[in-house]
């Protein structure tokens, strides 16, 4: 039970949010089982991963898959889905519909880049339509129990950076959160992500502001907030692997034995959530960033993505640890 004195940091309208430090969506990543384990180090909330609303309109139920990215675990609080999609009836019809998969929020996204989602005018295409961007949060603010956010890019490209139009439009339209992943879709994820752009936003509007894009290290959430004034701070490639850093703590500050038995036990999530072998197949590419530096790493990782038996794959976890722990390896060892 929480002590009953605990503050939120921010609110999403009436859901309150007892953290500032908060998992990005990420498609084949931010599945139920890494939601849980990060939520267990500290982050305070957890986007599913996307949703097309196209796929979900043209049929009753959703597909299997589908399914499991609705799918929440008891200890999430609060639950996002986020979705996309650039037809407004079905946005808005679908986004209905998935308040019964029992969301505390639902988020739109803004910001994708991916060229057959953008050009159709779904994720970063709808920066391009800010009057669509009104017309939609207006629809969906009305229809939906939920509070509804956002997560933007900072314009389509250099010459059309329009986030503080953006912005306000949300804002004025009814949306509860703007998260800012502070590049434009033209940049993709390379060049300089703009801090600065971040802090106009919050200056601009009332509502809460997540801070977004690069933040690696412990550092770096002081950093960005300081910087910024941001109220939460969004991480997403830099919990990959890592999901000590929901706790302040630096991956290099842990134990090697202590990375191969979170590493076990996010596997061992893995097998419940999908059974095996899939549950397996799809944790590799996690196995991937837990393992990623020191003497040994290399061949380690490659046996690691070879492999497709829970037992073997949980023995060359155990040898390596023993050959770790018998050359009393530093903790940056791994
Ligand atoms: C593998 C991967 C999948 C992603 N999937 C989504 C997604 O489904 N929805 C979304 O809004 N952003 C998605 N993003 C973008 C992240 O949420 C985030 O904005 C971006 O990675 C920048 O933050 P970072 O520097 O902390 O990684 C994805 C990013 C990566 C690397």
């Amino acid at each position: 039970m929480e002590p009953m004195t605990r503050q939120p940091i921010f609110c999403v309208r009436a859901v309150p949010v007892y953290g500032d430090l908060i998992l990005a969506p990420m498609d084949g990543y931010s599945d139920l089982p890494f939601r849980a384990l990060c939520a267990e180090f500290g982050a305070a909330m957890a986007y599913t991963e996307f949703v097309s609303v196209d796929s979900l309109s043209r049929r009753s139920e959703p597909d299997p898959i589908t399914a499991r990215k609705l799918q929440f675990d008891p200890r999430e609080s609060p639950k996002v889905i986020q979705i996309y999609g650039h037809d407004e009836d079905r946005l808005v019809e679908t986004a209905q519909r998935l308040q019964d998969a029992g969301p505390d929020i639902i988020d739109l996204n803004l910001g994708c880049y991916v060229r057959k989602i953008a050009e159709r005018g779904a994720g970063s295409g709808m920066l391009r339509d800010p009057a669509k961007i009104a017309r939609v949060f207006a629809r969906l603010t009305r229809a939906l129990r939920v509070p509804v956010t956002a997560k933007i890019r900072l314009g389509w490209d250099e010459r059309t950076r329009n986030y503080l139009e953006v912005a306000r439009i949300l804002e004025e339209n009814g949306a509860s959160l703007i998260a800012v992943h502070a590049r434009t879709k033209a940049q993709g994820y390379t060049g300089v992500v703009d801090w600065n752009a971040i802090a106009e936003i919050k200056r601009a509007v009332k509502i809460p502001v997540l801070g977004n894009g690069d933040v690696k290290t412990v550092a770096d959430i002081a950093r960005i907030k300081a910087q910024t004034g941001c109220d939460g701070v969004m991480i997403g490639r830099a919990a990959i692997g890592n999901p000590w850093i929901f706790a302040r703590t630096d991956r290099a500050h842990i134990a090697p034995a202590e990375r191969i038995a979170l590493m076990r036990r996010h596997l061992a999530r893995h097998l419940e959530f999908y059974g095996a072998p899939n549950g397996l197949v799809l944790f590799r590419k996690h196995a991937y960033r837990y393992v990623q530096f020191g003497h040994g790493a290399a061949a380690l990782r490659h046996a690691l993505m070879l492999c497709d038996d829970v037992r073997a794959f949980e023995r060359l976890l155990d040898e390596y640890a023993r050959g770790l722990e018998k050359n009393n390896a530093p903790a940056n060892a791994l």
